[in-house]
């Protein structure tokens, strides 16, 4: 008995995709090969992107400060890119690996991205980065311990597992491009598909295990639980958060999360349940969590968990906040850098919209939708190349004008602070990505946000980085 839910009879699926722990080194060097094959997400053979033939990609495990070295080769027949999910690019931001802003790496050609996770911890993860290449993998974990002498604000796990969990379409990243180019947008559904993979979660009586757990999908929010056990949140993307209790917990697109889980229920196996939110209908998967001397499948219903309740996503991220006692990268609080206190320069307030340009459906920002220019906007700058892009071609504020296509790019002052508002009048969950800077999600919350909504702002111990949540009635601040 894996499942109350009914198979998948709609387009998406959840995967879960368990990966464990190796080695760590200051200097680490890996070699990629990026190709095409054959994966069974669904259960039924589908075309995949592999990385060194896995599907999803090997995890990297690092310490605070390690050097990464990573050679990706790409043997598919188009660009290709890898974004690096959390990972702060403060020596050399060209190695972001995002649409516009970096060269994708040719058909047959390799790029050698040189990162570190400089005064960095926590649980992030890795992603291609055009062409919709995610939807048919190429992503994976990346983990940042803490250097030996920081102190951990809990015991040292027994086991640490990457889970990623997403929606999966039974389409390719080619047939879901020609959707959207056909005019077409992604939520609708694209054909049946059956349950996902069941993956086991190994684990012994008694002993305690950390998952971290990444949204690496390309839509929906998702939530997230264990049948019989419950979780202790403990770090959110490099945070070391308040150790607060959850049964389930939302992972919107993009976030990670690590929870401690106590194998201290009787040795059975036990479901994990991965549903939908915000959608209609609601499309569920699972997976499970083993116990090593297992007896068989634990009895009862499997647990349940909110489906379209805005409100309780609402409660639950504000109860999400930083332990400002607790070590970070480096032995001092992470309460001792105050946020709160630095006033900002300048709000920019950006909504999203989605239309069609020219018959093809495409998604703005405050009317622009991004075309990323021949030459990419990192290299122009750098040798001062004209005609590439114009700084304040995108208004600060929503116009509520017709959506049209242009290169966007927007001005701000070397280091300064400022106020981020997006707006969401959409009836569909939005996420964004702040890819290279450090943020605090202060407030969110339904309707229009005004200058009087700063009142309500969490100024002491907002979660750096925790990317918001708005739907329709929502709107979020960061
Ligand atoms: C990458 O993998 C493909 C398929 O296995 C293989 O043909 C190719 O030689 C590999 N390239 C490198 C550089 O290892
Ligand atoms: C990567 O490209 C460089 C230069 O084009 C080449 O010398 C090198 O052998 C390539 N590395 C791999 C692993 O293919
Ligand atoms: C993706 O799917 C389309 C349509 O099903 C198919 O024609 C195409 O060959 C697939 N692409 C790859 C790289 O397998
Ligand atoms: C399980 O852990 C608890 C708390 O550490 C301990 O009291 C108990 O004896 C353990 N039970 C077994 C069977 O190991
Ligand atoms: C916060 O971190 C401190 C220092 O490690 C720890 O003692 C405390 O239990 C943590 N508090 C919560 C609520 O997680
Ligand atoms: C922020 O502005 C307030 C009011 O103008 C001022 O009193 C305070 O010193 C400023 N804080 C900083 C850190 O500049």
């Amino acid at each position: 008995m894996r499942s109350v839910f009914s198979p998948l009879a709609a387009a998406l699926a959840f995967l879960l995709f368990v990966g464990a722990v190796s080695a760590d080194s200051p200097y680490q060097f890996f070699t990629w090969n990026v190709t095409y094959g054959t994966i069974y997400p669904l259960g039924v053979p589908q075309m995949g992107i592999l990385i060194n033939g896995q599907f999803p990609g090997p995890d990297i495990n690092s310490v605070t400060n390690d050097n990464l070295i990573i050679d990706v080769i790409n043997s598919l027949d188009e660009p290709f890119l890898i974004s690096w999910n959390g990972v702060q690019q403060r020596r050399n931001s060209y190695e972001d690996g995002v649409f516009g802003t970096t060269c994708p790496i040719p058909p047959g050609q390799n790029f050698t991205y040189i990162l570190q996770v400089k005064d960095q911890i926590g649980s992030f993860f890795y992603f291609p980065s055009l062409a919709m290449h995610k939807a048919s993998g190429g992503f994976g974990g990346i983990r940042i311990f803490s250097r030996p002498l920081i102190p951990v604000p809990f015991d040292d796990p027994a086991g640490d597992y990457t889970v990623l969990i997403g929606d999966w379409y039974k389409a390719n990243h080619t047939a879901l491009k020609a959707v959207l180019d056909g005019g077409n947008m992604l939520r609708s559904p694209m054909g049946s598909s059956s349950m996902a993979v069941p993956v086991a979660l190994p684990s012994t009586f008694n002993k305690t295990y950390r998952l971290r757990i990444s949204n690496v999908g390309l839509v929906n929010s998702l939530n997230f639980r264990i049948q019989g056990h419950t979780m202790v949140l403990v770090e959110v993307e490099g945070t070391h958060t308040l150790q607060t209790t959850y049964s389930s917990l939302d992972v919107h697109v993009g976030q990670s999360y690590s929870v401690l889980v106590t194998a201290d229920q009787p040795a059975l196996d036990y479901t994990i349940v991965v549903n939908s939110r915000f959608t209609s209908p609601v499309l569920a998967s699972t997976g499970i969590l083993r116990y090593s001397n297992s007896a068989g499948a634990a009895p009862g219903p499997l647990p349940g968990g909110p489906t379209v309740q805005v409100d309780w996503s609402l409660n639950q991220a504000r109860s999400i906040r930083t332990n400002l006692t607790a070590s970070g990268p480096r032995p001092n609080p992470q309460g001792s850098y105050h946020y709160g206190l630095i006033n900002t320069t300048r709000t920019i307030r950006l909504a999203n919209s989605a239309g069609l340009v020219n018959g093809k459906q495409r998604y703005a920002v405050n009317s622009v939708s991004f075309v990323a220019p021949d030459t990419p906007m990192k290299v122009a700058d750098y040798f001062k190349i004209n005609g590439v892009f114009r700084v304040g071609s995108i208004q600060d504020y929503p116009t509520g004008g017709d959506i049209y296509l242009d290169t966007s790019v927007m001005g701000a002052d070397y280091r300064t602070f400022i106020e981020i508002v997006f707006e969401n009048s959409e009836n569909i969950i939005q996420s964004w990505h702040l890819d290279g800077y450090s943020f605090f999600v202060v407030g969110m919350d339904g309707g229009q946000w005004s200058p009087a909504s700063r009142n309500g702002y969490n100024l002491r111990d907002a979660v750096s980085g925790l990317p918001e949540l708005m739907d329709s009635h929502l709107h979020s601040t960061g």
